[in-house]
């Protein structure tokens, strides 16, 4: 699959939308398709659109990093650090697009697949939608600069069980806590993103962008400061025993016994 079908854009006047385009992979997040959403938003700068709505392919809105093996070549520790940086710089590149995101989830939105939606404005969750951080069951930290993203949304205690039970949470409990903004049943989801679109579509663009821009410098302005090492402690656990038996159990089904190491 190339990078520009990877994502597909759909153009209805004012509003964009972007599908993650990776449907048979659930629309698991490996380098190509990070490196084609991280270049679509940068370009969203000199998008005339003024709402961004991202939505997922297929059954599921995005399943997370891909957790299947791909190229098995050792990098370098400097090459590893940049590949392993790659998360972060989508997410920013997400948060930085200058229009009004908008994100419509439906089914699995797990791991990374629940940090896209955070770097939106906006979240509307269809109700079959899951979601969960569950990289702590694999052995790993939460990266991608998203623990501020979560933080913000649900608050200290939440955003600790979240992050460190990894339970997959209904749509009722992730609405209730904050993290969804709105919850509409499965049929009616593209309908109801259209319309919240159109709502902020109608308003002057200036303000709204210069508004959002000065929200989320003031409340992520501690985000650079304290997260950039995240993908070095990913580094971190990504040579522990326990991501690399959490892992294989997953792709075997098997139960794991984390033992700190
Ligand atoms: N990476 C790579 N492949 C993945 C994947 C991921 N994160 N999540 C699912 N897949 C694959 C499955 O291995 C399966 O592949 P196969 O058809 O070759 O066997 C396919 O997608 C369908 O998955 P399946 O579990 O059968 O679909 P489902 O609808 O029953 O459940 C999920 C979907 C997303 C709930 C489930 O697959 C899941 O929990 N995935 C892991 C999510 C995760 O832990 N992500 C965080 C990573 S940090």
């Amino acid at each position: 699959m190339t990078a520009e079908s990877l994502l597909v854009t759909e153009r209805d006047g004012d509003i964009l939308t972007m599908v993650l385009n990776r449907p048979q992979s659930m629309n698991a997040l490996n380098t190509e398709l990070m490196s084609a959403i991280e270049s679509w938003a940068r370009s969203m700068i000199n998008d005339p659109a003024r709402v961004v709505i991202i939505r997922g392919a297929g059954k599921h809105f995005c399943a997370g990093a891909d957790l299947k093996p791909g190229d098995r070549t050792k990098p370098s520790l400097v090459q590893g650090r940049r590949d392993a940086q790659l998360g972060g710089r989508m997410l920013r590149a997400l948060a930085e697009i200058p229009q009004v995101t908008i994100a419509a989830v439906h089914g699995a939105a797990l791991g990374g697949g629940l940090c896209i939606p955070t770097a939106c404005d906006f979240r509307i969750a269809a109700d079959d939608a899951l979601g969960g951080y569950p990289e702590v069951n694999l052995g790993m930290n939460l990266m991608w600069h998203s623990v501020g993203y979560c933080l913000r949304l649900v608050g200290p205690a939440k955003a600790k069980r979240m992050i460190m039970l990894g339970e997959r949470l209904d749509a009722e409990t992730l609405e209730n806590w904050g993290l969804w903004d709105e919850v509409v049943p499965r049929a009616d989801l593209e309908q109801r993103s259209l319309a919240l679109a159109q709502s902020y579509a109608a308003q002057p663009p200036i303000a709204v962008q210069m508004i959002k821009e000065t929200i989320n410098q003031g409340s992520g302005a501690l985000d650079r400061a304290i997260l950039h090492m995240d993908a070095d402690q990913n580094l971190l656990t990504a040579g522990s025993q326990d991501r690399q038996r959490a892992i294989a159990a997953f792709l075997s089904g098997d139960r794991v016994d984390y033992i700190g190491d």
